[in-house]
């Protein structure tokens, strides 16, 4: 048998990441959950400047799915209350780090306010080379499916042969995005938990017990090493 060489040391192109724990993050030091999100908060700028800095071409973070509007109201709206702050406030981190925002989930059910920031803030960086950050937001990999099919149906296609895997693919909300190499989750569940279904077909994933708000730049790259060494065959057989 020949020796497994690994991912041939490769980067990733493309990381998603399940930022998981920050309720249980709080809830281990006494403390609330908004702590727990506002700490989670930091991670993910702590993450997306490391992940800039190693050369990732692009960052999915999971920020909000279709499932936690079952929340109380008070932590929703805390979680968008920091989104909207993030947004309004760090232009000069995106601009000094050349990073471009973009959004996947769905529009419809966000509030006005948040949607608004999200277009502003990618409009604001939509000429910056570097990194792609893409925020999921309201974000549920079913729902992103049957969006892009619902697309591909409004734009004219038919029921038919031509709704294949390449035709979804094209509606998705950023066809132009590559397919997720790695999948970052943290907090120890070994759950997809609806994040990336269509295109984590064949991801790597990396998970750590680690809490969200916990995970340092050094964790990201333990992930990134991790990646390196695995073997991808696509369900091709090596011998
Ligand atoms: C999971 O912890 C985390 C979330 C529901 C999302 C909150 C994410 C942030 C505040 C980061 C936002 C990032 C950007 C860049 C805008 P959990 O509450 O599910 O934890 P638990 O499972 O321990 O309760």
């Amino acid at each position: 048998m020949m020796k497994k060489e690994g991912n041939g040391g490769a980067l990733p192109r493309h990381v998603g990441i399940i930022m998981d724990g920050n309720g249980r993050w709080a809830r281990s030091k006494g403390l609330a959950r908004t702590n727990g999100h506002t700490e989670g908060l930091k991670t993910a700028r702590r993450i997306v400047e490391a992940a800039s800095r190693r050369g990732i071409g692009y960052l999915t973070l999971f920020v909000f799915s279709t499932e936690n509007w079952k929340r109380a109201a008070q932590e929703v709206d805390f979680i968008m209350s920091l989104v909207k702050q993030h947004l309004t406030r760090e232009f000069d981190f995106y601009r000094e780090n050349h990073i471009r925002i973009r959004h996947t989930g769905d529009k419809d059910g966000l509030a006005p306010d948040i949607l608004a920031e999200i277009e502003q803030a990618k409009s604001d960086t939509r000429n910056f080379e570097g990194m792609q950050v893409i925020l999921a937001l309201n974000y549920g990999g079913r729902n992103a499916i049957v969006r892009a099919a619902r697309r591909f149906l409004a734009g004219g296609g038919g029921v038919g042969p031509g709704l294949d895997e390449d035709a979804i693919t094209r509606n998705m909300d950023n066809p132009d995005v590559p397919d997720p190499d790695l999948i970052i989750r943290t907090a120890g569940e070994f759950r997809t938990s609806n994040f990336l279904l269509w295109e984590a077909a064949y991801s790597e994933y990396f998970i750590t017990d680690k809490f969200w708000p916990d995970f340092l730049a050094e964790d990201f790259d333990a992930a990134l090493a991790a990646y390196a060494a695995r073997e991808r065959r696509f369900g091709a057989i090596t011998t």
